[in-house]
């Protein structure tokens, strides 16, 4: 980050200040307000955050004029392509790749940590059928400060440790809820396995039924794991950091960035998209009707997995994503109906003016939910494995803003419009 030696100038009643100009590394250009209020009596407004850099950040760095994403400096294309998740993980949290010895460490720890106090385990049994996953995920990792409270003095303290604890513990967590939902026995971690591998074992193993972990399934979800690894300042991520910076724990930050990531505006759109194409299909593929909703602004249907705040060109994890997904259907030989009407959507959508006024286009949400029922994830579970994919990005944008001695508590003001100073009228008066 650099101070430029220009300054904008505002000027408000006659009066004119200076601005200082920040740019990052990549070009980007921002105004440091931070004085506006106290020198001028004046606050910015910005509903949304749409125009508000809330942090500097090295972890991601997204333009969406020109649909690029890269993590700490590696194109997201080039990781897709030839890493596995738990090196992106590293390289996101730490903020490099692992040499040799680094990711050995790394792949050990993982294993040691990957069983859950089984006190815990009796939490699962406390849950009514059909519980959420996304709320049993979040009361999990919350509760896991109770189990493992390495970090209770001091939130930096053995983070390392605690991250790659979490990072291995909750894709027990998530295979274990499944299990419980099922009533079936746990499957217990093996540590033969990898990362990936050993979470489908976990969901899919049965006694009598013994899981065959196939390679190209491993690699689908590897893939999509990276996909989702870190998006910068979204609403889950930036929630974390409202969270951590009142000083509140790793766990329990990452729990809210959970309970965030559930809306169907952000992580739980891949839900809504298999909910939104299985309509489309038993309405008959009547495309029209719904293309019509979704225009219609008294309608609060919108087409799921479309739009995104930042892309405006397209979303490079939306590409990635429908070459994996055809891939993965045509080597399992998978004909899903679904994918056709998706397809179909895709194209009626992309030629329509409404949706190319706002740029609108598929985002990673559209595809994804294809290549998971692919796999035998359940709907339900969609946004847990979005939760499982964030998870690095969530840690690494905590500790970032931990390790950074200008963090302040998060505490945004507001224009207030309620009713002014009131005569109070006791009860009896009224
Ligand atoms: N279908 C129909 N119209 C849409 C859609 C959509 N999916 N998305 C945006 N629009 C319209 C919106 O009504 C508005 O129209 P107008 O200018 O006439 O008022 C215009 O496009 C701009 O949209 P916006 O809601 O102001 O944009 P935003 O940046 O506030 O919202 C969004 C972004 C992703 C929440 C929104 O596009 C949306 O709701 N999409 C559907 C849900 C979805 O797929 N979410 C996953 C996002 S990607 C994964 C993640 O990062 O979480």
């Amino acid at each position: 980050m650099n101070k430029c030696s220009k300054n904008a100038v505002l000027s408000i009643d006659g009066k004119t200040y200076d601005l200082p100009i920040i740019t990052g590394t990549e070009g980007d250009k921002a105004l440091d307000i931070s004085k506006l209020l106290q020198e001028t009596g004046y606050m910015t407004l910005d509903t949304g955050y749409k125009n508000t850099g809330s942090c500097t950040s090295s972890i991601t760095y997204l333009d969406g004029n020109k649909g690029i994403l890269r993590y700490r400096g590696y194109a997201i294309e080039e990781l897709a392509e030839k890493c596995l998740f738990i090196e992106v993980a590293y390289l996101l949290i730490h903020g490099h790749l692992p040499n040799k010895t680094e990711f050995d460490d790394f792949k050990y720890l993982l294993r040691r940590f990957a069983l859950l106090h089984e006190d815990m385990i009796h939490f699962f049994d406390h849950f009514p059928p059909n519980a959420q996953p996304m709320s049993i995920l979040s009361v999990m990792v919350n509760s896991l400060c109770n189990y493992y409270p390495e970090m209770s003095d001091d939130p930096l303290e053995n983070i390392n440790m605690t991250a790659t604890r979490l990072i291995s513990k909750i894709r027990t967590i998530a295979a274990f809820s499944y299990k419980k939902s099922l009533g079936h026995p746990l499957v217990y971690p093996r540590p033969d396995l990898n990362y990936c591998g050993n979470f489908l074992n976990m969901m899919f193993d049965k006694p009598v039924y013994p899981y065959d972990v196939r390679p190209e399934v491993v690699s689908a979800l590897n893939k999509l794991l990276i996909l989702h690894a870190d998006h910068e300042q979204n609403c889950s991520t930036s929630t974390v950091r409202l969270v951590g910076s009142a000083g509140v724990n790793l766990y329990s930050s990452i729990s809210a960035g959970i309970n965030a990531l559930w809306g169907p505006l952000h992580g739980g759109a891949n839900e809504a998209v298999i909910e939104m194409l299985e309509m489309i299909h038993a309405d008959g593929n009547n495309f029209k009707k719904y293309i019509d909703k979704a225009k219609d602004k008294s309608d609060p249907f919108k087409l799921s997995g479309f739009g995104h705040r930042v892309y405006k060109t397209f979303d490079p994890r939306g590409q990635i994503i429908q070459e994996a997904c055809d891939d993965l259907l045509t080597m399992l030989n998978i004909s899903d109906p679904l994918l056709d009407i998706a397809r179909q959507l895709e194209e009626i959508a992309l030629n329509d003016d409404y949706f190319i006024e706002r740029n609108l286009f598929p985002n990673v949400d559209f595809y994804s939910g294809i290549i998971y029922r692919a796999i035998g994830i359940p709907t339900n579970m969609f946004t847990v494995m979005f939760a499982l994919g964030r998870l690095p990005g969530w840690i690494a944008q905590w500790k970032e803003q931990q390790e950074d001695p200008r963090t302040k508590i998060g505490r945004p003001r507001q224009v207030f419009t309620g009713e002014v100073s009131r005569k109070f009228v006791p009860l009896d008066e009224r």
